[in-house]
């Protein structure tokens, strides 16, 4: 008969790289620099960083303690503290079986450019309409989707250790060394390809030095609230994984501490993402480009122009970045998936083998559907924030504006009210280890969350239109 353990990490180091490897993602990458960008640079940043630290903070430790506490992937967690919080497992498992479909559809566009770029192809690659021309076409977005999912499904597949834990050590250091490499290199850049000389320091200051112009309250909160949203991506918190991840640490780990090393490493390297891309758009296309360009406009549409800017040195440093960006992807999507295959071993008491096959078919099936919203299944719906949406968008839009804040705010509901935040709490002390934030922690979880929570919630459903 087929082995059925749930599987575990080896050790502290392997749980902090896969966590902090399923924290680093696409959102660090493409979505943290455009909204710095837009949020007013470095007022965003030091309403990030304190939110981080705060907001984060609380939601990373209630979902790896509550992990470690029951030892169950997100579907069944909950419930196992609350019989009356089971909805809050369906969603929790919901939400990553929304989000790895289409992340393996961008995982995908990721490995048409670093193709692009590793073949010298980058000036076809920066070429206008290129990147519509090809999420459009039928068969190469679907090709490159299923290449995506095959190794994530692969690393999946080999369990908690030999593949999770294994891969995420050889690839969080490569990705750490190509952030910091490319960082450098983008600060040392300059141009005048915009009509006047520009250099990658000037594209620093507009990142880092807060542009305070024409702030209201309204502005204000509104920064706050994208900064919010940003985080729940960002840190992997409300889609499940976290739990999933907390429930094969073991009882001995410092949980504080690994808690500490995955914010660091998260907020790092979205920082980095924006030293990385806010200089070298700046430099080459003007600040302007860089205010009003966002998601996939900015990393398949501005920076390939930008790399191509670049001359020689541009499709080397393309390839460095896509294969960057490839792993951090990639790391993140073995997260997304684990916690769906997670959840259906505990619920339904089925193998590895049998949870990834269920999970790929129906992510396969769904990863299509996305590709074929560019193509045959093309059409457009506008959203309750007023964007025009496709099937990648709705899909997005559901998970992470919807029901990722209902997760949270049921989270803070059953630890901060129903229970009490000492369940959290004797799990983190647990082996005698400290807690170094706990006052903040329960003034968090009990208050100002569930508040922030409730007004992002309504943000996001339309109700409050006036932030
Ligand atoms: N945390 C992952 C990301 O940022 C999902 O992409």
């Amino acid at each position: 008969m087929e082995e059925k353990s749930r599987g575990a990490f080896s050790g502290s180091l392997g749980f902090v790289l896969a966590a902090a490897g399923s924290a680093v993602g696409l959102g660090n990458l493409w979505r943290f620099p455009y909204l710095a960008a837009r949020n007013g640079g470095g007022l965003f940043l030091v309403i990030y960083i304190i939110l981080a630290l705060t907001f984060g903070f609380t939601m990373l430790t209630t979902e790896i303690a509550i992990g470690r506490k029951t030892k169950q992937s997100p579907l069944t967690a909950y419930s196992k503290l609350h019989s009356k919080f089971k909805f809050t497992g369906v969603l929790a498992c919901l939400v990553p079986f929304i989000i790895l479909p289409y992340y393996c559809a961008i995982g995908g566009w990721v490995l048409k450019y670093f193709v692009a770029f590793i073949t010298g192809n980058g000036t076809t690659a920066a070429k206008d309409g290129y990147f519509t021309g090809f999420i459009t076409s039928f068969s190469e977005p679907i090709i490159l989707m299923l290449v995506f999912f095959a190794i994530t499904a692969f690393i999946v597949f080999a369990g908690v250790d030999k593949g999770i834990e294994t891969f995420s050590k050889v690839i969080m250091p490569a990705l750490l060394i190509l952030v910091i490499g490319i960082s450098i290199y983008s600060l040392t850049l300059h141009s005048d390809a915009t009509g006047e000389a520009r250099t990658g320091l000037q594209g620093l200051a507009i990142y880092i030095i807060p542009n305070l112009d024409g702030l209201t309250i309204g502005k204000f909160f509104s920064v706050l609230m994208d900064a919010m949203g940003q985080l729940f991506f960002s840190l992997s918190v409300a889609m499940g994984i976290m739990i999933a991840y907390g429930s094969y640490v073991s009882d001995d780990a410092n949980l504080q501490k690994s808690i500490n090393q995955i914010e660091i490493c998260d907020t790092g390297v979205a920082f980095f993402a924006g030293v990385m891309i806010i200089p070298a758009v700046c430099t080459f296309m003007g600040p302007e480009v860089m205010k009003e360009t966002a998601g996939p406009g900015l990393m398949f549409v501005a920076l390939p122009k930008v790399f191509q800017s670049m001359g020689f040195a541009g499709n080397i440093i393309g390839a460095l970045f896509f294969a960057m960006v490839f792993f951090a992807a990639l790391t993140s999507s073995v997260s997304i998936m684990e916690a769906v295959v997670s959840s259906f071993m505990d619920q339904f008491g089925w193998s590895r083998k049998g949870a990834s096959f269920i999970e790929g078919a129906c992510s396969l099936i769904l990863g299509v559907i996305v590709c074929l919203g560019y193509n045959k299944l093309f059409f457009e719906i506008t959203l309750p924030n007023g964007s025009a949406a496709q099937i990648l968008d709705i899909m997005d839009y559901v998970s992470n504006n919807l029901f990722m804040p209902i997760v949270a705010l049921a989270e803070c509901i059953l630890v901060g009210w129903i229970l009490s935040p000492s369940v959290v709490e004797d799990e983190v002390t647990k082996s005698g280890c400290k807690f170094g934030r706990k006052t903040l922690y329960e003034i968090m979880v009990k208050f100002i969350a569930p508040i922030l929570l409730f007004v992002l919630l309504l943000r996001a459903a339309g109700i409050l239109t006036i932030i």
